[in-house]
């Protein structure tokens, strides 16, 4: 009976203690994430951009990622910067403090080695140095306008925007765009491959299929001529083989096929004669489409098969 109650004591003991602690550790880290938001003052810090090519100054405590897109250096990122997506990742040089239990999981061995982080969990808290692939420098923020949508399959549209600012836009075969699409807790990015040819500099044109709940298919999938679009780009490393006398082989299908559209186009405005083989995969006959646009370029150039 005796032993029965002092269990029975030393458990609510056990479990005060815990609850103590736990409340402690909870209050702490509440305090610090407050003091880290709206007390710290990290001052002006610099970012210095591979080697010196730029170079700017900016109030600390933002994330690297947002205070790189403040100074219009554009990363690839998703799912608002939520440190899940992998695309953000930048060479830290120096300044980027010890990396982030947020972080390792999305970071291989080599990457962790050589100083790879993700912009959207670094925060700038001092000077800086980084270092990010040179073709990102030439990434722009567009301000763009639908002038066309078109329903190519039961959940597949075809949606055009026309460029305002800036009016053109220069890109690769197989490169994609990020828009930026209203979602539940603020602006989301969502990244989409561009089917129109490189040569129709004035418009992008995406293929869009609709993702039951997708933040940026619905919203992509509710546009209507003349509504306001912002969207930065080009992204990718794609580069097409520029020997002609290489074949090209697509396989594709669904929404897979905006950049092979984009590919196919921009091979034969530029090699007439150049090989190339489609291989379009879809479940259903209804699930096809182009196919007027493709056997109508099979006609112009005889080795589209
Ligand atoms: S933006 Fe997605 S991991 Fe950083």
């Amino acid at each position: 009976m005796y032993n029965k109650q002092g269990r029975r004591g030393d458990l609510a003991m056990n479990v005060m203690a815990l609850v103590v602690t736990t409340g402690v550790f909870v209050g702490l880290s509440v305090w610090f994430l407050i003091a880290e938001r709206y007390l710290a003052n990290y001052g002006k810090c610099t970012i210095k951009l591979n080697e010196g090519d730029k170079l700017f100054e900016l109030n600390g405590g933002g994330t690297l990622l947002s205070a790189l897109y403040e100074n219009k250096i554009f990363i690839p990122s998703a799912f608002g910067g939520k440190g899940s997506c992998r695309y953000c990742k930048v060479t830290v040089v120096e300044g980027g403090g010890p990396l982030l239990p947020t972080e390792t999981p999305y970071l291989t061995r080599a990457e962790r080695m050589s100083g790879v982080r993700l912009a959207c969990q670094v925060k700038v808290k001092q000077d800086m140095e980084i270092k990010i692939p040179e073709e990102l420098l030439y990434v722009q923020e567009f301000q763009a306008r639908v002038s066309g949508v078109k329903e190519l399959t039961r959940d597949i549209k075809e949606v055009t925007f026309e460029l305002i600012e800036p009016n053109e836009i220069s890109h690769r075969p197989g490169q994609y765009v990020q828009v930026r699409a209203p979602g539940p807790d603020g602006i989301v990015t969502r990244a989409y491959s561009i089917s129109s040819p490189v040569y129709e500099k004035n418009i992008v044109q995406l293929v869009v299929r609709l993702v039951p709940g997708g933040i940026g298919s619905t919203y992509i999938h509710n546009l209507k001529e003349g509504d306001p679009v912002s969207f930065t780009g080009p992204y990718g490393e794609f580069r097409l083989n520029e020997d002609p006398e290489v074949e090209n082989v697509c396989v594709g299908g669904g929404a897979g096929m905006a950049p092979i559209r984009c590919i196919i186009y921009s091979i034969f405005h530029r090699w007439l004669e150049r090989s190339c083989w489609l291989f379009f995969g879809c479940r259903t006959t209804k699930d096809i489409f182009y196919m007027e646009n493709y056997e109508e370029l099979s006609k112009k150039h005889t080795n589209f098969k």
